[in-house]
């Protein structure tokens, strides 16, 4: 049996665990989605979710993790042998993101190159973005640069080196996107943009809204598709494991409530209430708008793409090695062979979701684009269908004492454990079932 390594320091964990974490999630999907969805309503219903609801079901993960030393396939079967399929369905939800998120990978590489080439400005006009992703060839390119990418850092397993530089980048990511924000809400005319989105309008509020936000919190937190049972499986016995998950929650929150600040108001700005409903290039078209408008836009757009270009890759690198770890365990091929094969088929699953919007743009299905609907079936579909029989697995089969033992394990007390212990038993599944029904609805 192969030795476990593990995170030396609780700081680590939280570091690495954000890292996965801190995504593409907060700083592209999170303030499309609060734009469209009612802004803050979209924000009040996220922000109750991630402390009820995200809180109970990431502290499940990390815990089912560090208490059986596997990831997920392993680690719901060693607890009751009747669960190995949750470990199985948990597996596949990477396996559907992984491609599409390296196509807005993709997006971000070209957002850079071009500012890097001093055409930050003509990234401004209205109709770049879309003449860009409707563009037959040029999308398909950089998605297959930054899917080559990701995956020669996972092959020449060059992962540590990546992490240790995003270490010293998020925190100047954070920076800059403050500075950024900063600059946004004080432009005039961004005051009915901040109102927008941090007052909270009953009339906005719609199944719907809670629909987008539920699935926002699992693809944000790396949530239900077993990641964090495998991160769980690395951390150390005396790390304090309800403040870990505080932690991380606090900071990939605390990302994306910064992300929507910096967009959201720009857009009423630059483009007009309208284009709140602009889905998944909002950032690629408010953005540019905010650097053409700015004191050395040129560079610090530049800056800005490069900085979410290295979030963008821990977050696909994390995807894909959890694929391929997979494989190498399952199928007992080397790791090269897995790699290529997971990249291969990446390139294959994403082209669709990639010509989506140009050649391919007469797809629809479910009225959606082939990219949303990728995103519709992982986020709204799969992932409550994971997240529910965990609550299940763990409310009522090994039982949320067997959490609470492994969270006393490092802290005398477990302060959150009622809350726990309602939430996973009761409440989240309920609502699990309710989101369900509506993302069925929706369908038909
Ligand atoms: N949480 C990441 C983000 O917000 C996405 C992701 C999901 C990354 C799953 C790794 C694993 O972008």
């Amino acid at each position: 049996m192969k030795e476990r390594s593990n995170f030396s320091s609780r700081l680590g964990f939280v570091l690495a665990a954000a890292g996965s974490a801190v995504g593409l999630g907060n700083i592209w999907r999170f303030p499309y989605l609060a734009a469209q969805y009612g802004g803050g309503t979209f924000l009040l219903v996220y922000l109750i979710l991630t402390v009820t609801f995200g809180f109970s079901l990431m502290l499940a993960e990390i815990a089912i993790g560090r208490k059986t030393g596997l990831s997920a396939i392993g680690a719901f079967k060693k607890l009751d042998h009747r669960f190995g399929f949750l470990g199985i369905l948990a597996s596949l939800v990477p396996i559907i993101i992984f491609p599409y998120y390296s196509v807005i990978g993709g997006w971000v590489t070209k957002y850079l190159a071009v500012f890097l080439t001093g055409g930050g400005k003509s990234a401004a006009a209205d109709t770049y973005y879309t003449d860009f992703i409707a563009s037959p060839v040029e999308p398909l390119g950089w998605f297959f640069l930054f899917l080559a990418a990701t995956a020669v850092i996972v092959l020449l397993g060059v992962e540590k080196g990546i992490e240790k530089v995003s270490k010293f980048m998020m925190p100047v990511l954070v920076i800059l996107t403050v500075g950024i924000a900063v600059y946004c809400i004080t432009l005039p005319g961004a005051g009915e943009g901040v109102a927008y989105y941090l007052k909270p309008n009953l009339k906005d509020f719609s199944t719907k809204t809670v629909l987008a936000a539920m699935g926002q919190l699992f693809y944000s937190m790396s949530l239900a598709m077993g990641i964090m049972v495998t991160y769980g499986s690395y951390m150390q016995k005396d790390n304090n494991l309800e403040s870990s998950v505080r932690q991380i929650e606090i900071f990939d929150t605390g990302f994306a409530f910064l992300a929507g600040l910096m967009i959201i108001p720009a857009v009423f700005v630059f483009s007009g209430k309208d284009a709140l409903q602009t889905g998944p290039g909002l950032m690629f078209v408010t953005l540019p708008k905010v650097f053409a408008n700015m004191p050395f836009g040129e560079l610090i757009g530049a800056v800005f793409f490069l900085l979410v270009l290295f979030a963008a890759l821990t977050s696909s690198i994390s995807l894909m090695e959890t694929i391929v770890s997979i494989i190498c365990d399952r199928l007992h091929w080397t790791r090269k062979r897995s790699a290529l094969t997971v990249a291969v088929c990446a390139l294959i699953l994403g082209a669709p979701s990639s010509m989506g919007f140009g050649p391919l743009s007469f797809v629809k299905i479910l009225n959606l684009s082939i990219l949303d609907f990728m995103d519709f079936i992982s986020n709204s579909v799969m992932m409550p269908v994971v997240a529910f029989f965990t609550c299940i697995f763990v409310g009522f089969f090994i039982k949320p004492e067997a959490i609470g033992e492994e969270v006393r394990l490092s802290s005398r007390t477990f302060k959150s454990e009622k809350l726990f212990s309602v939430m996973i038993k009761w409440i989240a599944p309920l609502f699990l079932v309710a989101i369900l029904l509506s993302s069925v609805f929706h369908w038909v």
